[in-house]
C-alpha cells in the first residue's frame, strides 16, 4: 500500500466536490493502485499543504477549487500559458518535486460542446467571472469569430474582453436579450439558475433555433435557461460534461492512463449529486 499513487482535490469547503467520485470511478475501472481524496485546506494552510505534497514522491498532484485557484500560482515552479491567461490553476502536477500548474477548465468546456457545435461564428457569453475567463479562452482557441460578453458589472466584462482581445466585444447586461440575433452559441457562466440562486431572466425569441445553448451550472442539471431553450426547440448541453471532461488531462498526468468520459461515468457522478 505504501506505493499507492495519491491525488486529490484541495478546497475550503471541499466536501461538496464531485471530483473524488469521478476520479475514484476511473481508478477502479482501470485497476490502478491509487487514491483520490478531498483535502479541506483553509487559505492560510495552502503553502504548508503544497510543501508536503512536493516532498511526497507518491503524491502526484491535486485539483484546486475555491478559494485556492488564483493564489496558488505563487507557490508553483511552472504555470502553463493557458492557466496564466485564464488567471487560475485548477490542476497541479508534481513531477519529482517540480510543481506545474495547468488549467483544464477551458479544455473541459470545449470538449463538452464539441460534438454539438457546427458553426463557430458568433457566441454570446453571459457573465465575466472566473468561469467566463476559461470559456472565453476556449472560444478563442476554437476559432469563434465574434464573442460578445455581457455582465451585470460591465467593468468586469471589459477587463475580460481586453484579456482575450479580438474577437470579443462587450454589451450592457440589460441588453442581453437583444443581442441573440445570428448567434451560434449561448453560454451562461453566471451563478444565476443554480439551485438556491435567482433565475436567469432572458428572452430567447431572437435566438436562432439552431443555436446551441449551454450552461456551466450543473445543479440543477437542467437549469431554467436550458429548459427555456429546449421549449423553443434549441439544442442544449448541460454543464456536467464540462466537469467530467476537465478531469481527463489531470487523471492522465497523474495516473498514466487517458480515461474515457462515457455514460457509465456520467451516471455514477449523477447518482452522487443532490438534485
Ligand atoms: P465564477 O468564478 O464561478 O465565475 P464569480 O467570479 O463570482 O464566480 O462570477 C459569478 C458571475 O455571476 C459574475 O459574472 C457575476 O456578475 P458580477 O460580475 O456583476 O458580479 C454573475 N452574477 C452573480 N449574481 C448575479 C445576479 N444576481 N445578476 C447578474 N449576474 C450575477
Amino acid at each position: 500500500m505504501s506505493n499507492i499513487i495519491k491525488a486529490g482535490v484541495v478546497g475550503w469547503p471541499v466536501s461538496h466536490s464531485l471530483s473524488p467520485r469521478l476520479h475514484n470511478f476511473w481508478l477502479k475501472k482501470y485497476n490502478i493502485n491509487g487514491e483520490y481524496k478531498a483535502y479541506p485546506v483553509e487559505p492560510g494552510g495552502l503553502p504548508e499543504f503544497i510543501k508536503n505534497m512536493r516532498a511526497d514522491e507518491n503524491f502526484r498532484g491535486v485539483n484546486l477549487t475555491i478559494p485556492h485557484k488564483e493564489i496558488v500560482m505563487d507557490l508553483l515552479d511552472i504555470v502553463a500559458d493557458a492557466a496564466r491567461k485564464i488567471g487560475a490553476v485548477n490542476t497541479i502536477i508534481n513531477e519529482n518535486g517540480k510543481l506545474c500548474g495547468i488549467n483544464t477548465d477551458a479544455y473541459g468546456f470545449a470538449e463538452n460542446i464539441k460534438p454539438f457545435i457546427a458553426d463557430k461564428k458568433k457566441a454570446v457569453v453571459l457573465g465575466a467571472g472566473g468561469a467566463a475567463k476559461a470559456v472565453c479562452f476556449a472560444l478563442n482557441e476554437a476559432g469563434f469569430k465574434d464573442v460578445i460578453i455581457t455582465n451585470r458589472t460591465i467593468s468586469r466584462a471589459e477587463s475580460l474582453s481586453s484579456v482575450i482581445r479580438h474577437p470579443s466585444s462587450v454589451v450592457d447586461w440589460e441588453k442581453r436579450s437583444e443581442i441573440l440575433h445570428g448567434v451560434d452559441l449561448l453560454v451562461n457562466t453566471t451563478s444565476l439558475g443554480m439551485t438556491g440562486k435567482e433565475k436567469l431572466e432572458i428572452d430567447l425569441s431572437l435566438l436562432p433555433k439552431a443555436a446551441l445553448v449551454t450552461d456551466i451550472v450543473y445543479s440543477p442539471l437542467i437549469t431554467p435557461l436550458l429548459e427555456k431553450a429546449q421549449a423553443q426547440g434549441n439544442p442544449t448541453v448541460d454543464g456536467l460534461g464540462m466537469l467530467l471532461h476537465q478531469a481527463v488531462p489531470a487523471f492522465e498526468a497523474w495516473f498514466g492512463i487517458r480515461p474515457e468520459v462515457d455514460v457509465e461515468l456520467r451516471n455514477h457522478v449523477l447518482s452522487g449529486m443532490v438534485q
